[in-house]
């Protein structure tokens, strides 16, 4: 049996309030889920629901109150600094925007590079490396001399892939990497993703709004709703059979391309939301 990558058990995060009033703001309450070596957990849930705050949690950068975040058997959630940079090598980070997360004037083969040297990796091995990561990803090997300016957000976002790849990790924390791109686009970086898992066995935390985008990549799924994960299991059956009314809600909200099965959807997402109207009444007229 293989061990388990990533186990997160009973995860909060809380914020501190600014100002003088004491306590906390609570973000996850006790989230629980699990990654396996070469697999994808697909995490959906509407904006501010905490999907963020998740992916910022397992990298250490989001305030941990409560439960734990076991990497490759470990406890990290409370790692030192120095602890963090020797987990790099191991777990990954692609951010959704491919503008504000690479440096605009740092030539492509520097930002590449960077990730390998800060791991003491020589100077010839690393050319090597960067090479064979734009390869990798396909970009033209004279991109090691040009700067994120000249690349569209496509292409941009290859970069980031190939960066997030440079020190061969386990685990890549994907937070809504296609969001930004357009449709087309959107369908080739989600095949490079599929593609390098194939290829490397890397596992992948991958966060999205999108259910589409979700299905299309993930293994497995979780749905966070407000800070609770309120569904999880196998992608076609999260997906295909949703057994939570929010996971249906997000279903029949991600559109489909016939015209008919979209007005088929529109009602039946009128009546889902009659009912929830029907029983919040309920629920509050309840004695
Ligand atoms: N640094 C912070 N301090 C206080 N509250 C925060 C902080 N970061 C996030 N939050 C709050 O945590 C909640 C969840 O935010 P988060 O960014 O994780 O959501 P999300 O699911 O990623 O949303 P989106 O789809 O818009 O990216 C929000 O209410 C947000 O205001
Ligand atoms: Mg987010």
């Amino acid at each position: 049996m293989t061990e388990t990558l990533l186990e997160v058990d009973d995860l909060v995060v809380a914020y501190p309030r600014k100002g003088l009033r004491a306590g906390a703001t609570e973000i996850l309450h006790r989230v629980s889920l699990a990654i396996e070596p070469g697999r994808t957990m697909g995490l959906v849930g509407e904006s501010g629901s905490g999907k963020t705050t998740l992916g910022r949690a397992i990298l250490g950068l989001a305030p941990v109150t409560g439960g734990s975040i076991r990497f490759q058997g470990r406890d990290i959630a409370h790692a030192s600094r120095r602890e963090r940079i020797a987990l790099a090598r191991d777990l990954q980070v692609v951010f959704q925007d491919p503008y504000t997360s690479l440096n605009p004037s740092m030539e492509i083969g520097r930002i590449l590079a960077e990730p390998l040297e800060n791991q003491r990796i020589g100077a010839a091995e690393s050319r090597a490396r960067v090479r064979e990561l734009l390869d990798r990803v396909g970009l033209p090997s004279d991109a090691i001399s040009r700067q994120p300016r000249e690349f569209s957000g496509g292409q941009r976002q290859r970069v980031a892939i190939a960066r997030a790849l440079a020190l061969r990790p386990k685990l890549i924390v994907c937070d809504e990497p296609v969001s930004a791109l357009d449709l087309t686009t959107q369908a080739r970086v989600l095949d490079l993703f599929l593609e390098i898992q194939q290829d490397t066995g890397v596992s992948y935390l991958f966060i999205s709004h999108d259910l589409d985008v979700i299905r299309h990549i993930s293994h497995d799924v979780a749905v966070l709703l407000h800070g609770d994960i309120v569904e999880q299991g196998p992608s076609l059956q999260v997906t295909g059979q949703p057994q939570h009314p929010y996971t249906q809600r997000l279903l029949l909200a991600s559109p489909l391309p016939e015209p008919d099965a979209q007005a088929q959807r529109r009602a039946e997402r009128r009546r889902l939301r009659e009912e929830e109207r029907i029983e919040g009444a309920e629920r509050r007229t309840a004695p």
